[in-house]
């Protein structure tokens, strides 16, 4: 494949993992940034990074004109596979009312009724919304049909955009919320019943096609001890974990991800001072989930607390504790949540710009967690970054410095988007 010279670049956030400074492990090292570089893409990887003045050779030649260009976003949670909006729902939390899982079942009905092929297409757009702001590796879930038949079809589609490289990660949430059909009553099966049903035969069809399982550990979906016979059935079927805990109160879910050993534990609103501790205890070597007697060894690594700005912002909840989490040493990721419930919105630049404004991040804390934090998140040193050897997954922006995705919240920045060494369309 033919090598390409990318030059005038202002900025360039390599963001490379062997330079990371133990003295600022959630920040950027100085040398982590280059000024007036270049970057050689070889084989849709990076070949060489460095100053301009420096630069090799190439097949060709792409000049920025004095852009900065950073990793493309790693948007590690996200909920692509869904039909309808929830407008009128959103409009009415807006006017006051609270969320409430409950709505997860509007968008269920509206799934299960989309054929294969709208339910592609719309998955896809939303992939292409994501990727024209800058993201570059995208995981989503399954978790909008609730049934074995239309739990299976989401994995299916998500596994199949895995395959061509749409997307990068698949998950299974069938434990999103218990559906009408198992409310206990006529005869029916009740809460218990589907908790059986998600950890037994529906897990069994689903897992060939995915690499996670998610739970929604929360009040009105699934309690902490519900949760983990789900974890612990995905462990043992080869699935990596993942929660969404403690969104809407201490719902025992970060507690339960810490010591699973969980990759993420996403929302993380209602946090205390134990919660924040147990995630901090991850990430220090000592008590790495592999270590611990009595945890899944699924995967070694932190637990890493994934923030979701644009959700706290569309739910109005108090927005994760991202600076206490860092100053507590726990490892953070930002991630959209794009779903049509509570943040109908993939746009990662405007969740940075959010953790900066209102989080208390600083802007290299903010980038790493969109970047590094997310590929942490998602088990992968391929991406998130742009040392040699990492994807080329460039995100070039409209502006000479990175600092212009807070300091112009909301502009249109991203001016150019390269996935796998190539510019998207
Ligand atoms: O991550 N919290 C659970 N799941 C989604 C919301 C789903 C919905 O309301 O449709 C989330 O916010």
């Amino acid at each position: 494949m033919a090598s390409t010279l990318i030059t005038g670049i202002s900025e360039l956030w390599t963001l490379d993992p062997a330079l990371d400074d133990p003295s600022t492990p959630h920040g950027v090292a100085d040398s982590q940034v280059l000024h007036d570089a270049a970057l050689v893409i070889e084989d849709g990887v990076i070949a060489w990074t460095g100053c301009a003045a420096d630069a090799p050779s190439a097949d060709r030649r792409v000049d920025v004109n004095g852009r900065a260009v950073l990793p493309g976003w790693v948007d590690s949670h996200s909920h692509l596979i869904f039909d309808g909006d929830r407008a009128a729902e959103f409009e009415a939390r807006m006017a006051g009312e609270a969320y409430a899982a409950g709505g997860i079942g509007v968008t269920t009905g509206a799934t299960r009724s989309a054929t294969d092929e709208r339910l592609r297409e719309l998955v896809r757009g939303r992939i292409a919304e994501a990727v024209a702001g800058g993201t570059t590796t995208m995981e989503t879930k399954t978790g909008y049909g609730l049934t074995l038949e239309h739990e299976l079809r989401s994995a299916r589609l998500a596994s199949s955009l895995v395959e061509s490289g749409e997307l990068d990660e698949a998950t299974f949430l069938g434990a999103h919320l218990v559906p009408a059909e198992f409310d206990g009553r006529d005869g029916r099966p009740g809460a218990e019943g589907y908790v059986e049903l998600v950890s037994g035969e529906m897990l069994a069809a689903v897992a060939p096609h995915v690499r996670w399982i998610d739970v929604f550990c929360e009040a009105g979906a699934f309690d902490p001890e519900q949760s983990e016979r789900v974890l612990r059935a995905g462990a043992a079927a080869g699935l990596g974990l993942r929660v969404h805990g403690n969104q809407l109160g201490r719902s025992g879910g970060v507690a339960l991800a810490a010591e699973l050993g969980a990759a993420s534990v996403d929302h993380v609103n209602h946090l205390s001072t134990d919660d924040v501790d147990a995630l901090a205890a991850t990430a220090s070597h000592a008590t790495r989930a592999t270590d611990v007697p009595g945890r899944l060894a699924v995967d070694a690594g932190p637990t890493v607390a994934t923030v979701l700005p644009a959700c706290d912002l569309s739910t109005r909840a108090p927005l994760a504790p991202a600076r206490d989490l860092l100053d507590a040493g726990a490892a953070v990721a930002i991630a959209s949540n794009c779903n049509p419930g509570t943040s109908y919105t993939s746009a990662m630049g405007f969740c940075v710009a959010t953790a900066v404004l209102q989080m208390h991040l600083s802007l290299a804390e903010a980038i790493r967690a969109a970047t590094r934090g997310g590929a942490l998140a998602l088990r992968r040193s391929d991406v998130g970054h742009l040392a040699v050897g990492a994807r080329a997954d460039l995100h070039v922006l409209d502006a000479p410095a990175a600092i212009h995705l807070a300091y112009r919240p909301g502009m249109p920045l991203t001016h150019q988007v390269w996935r796998h060494g190539a510019p998207t369309p």
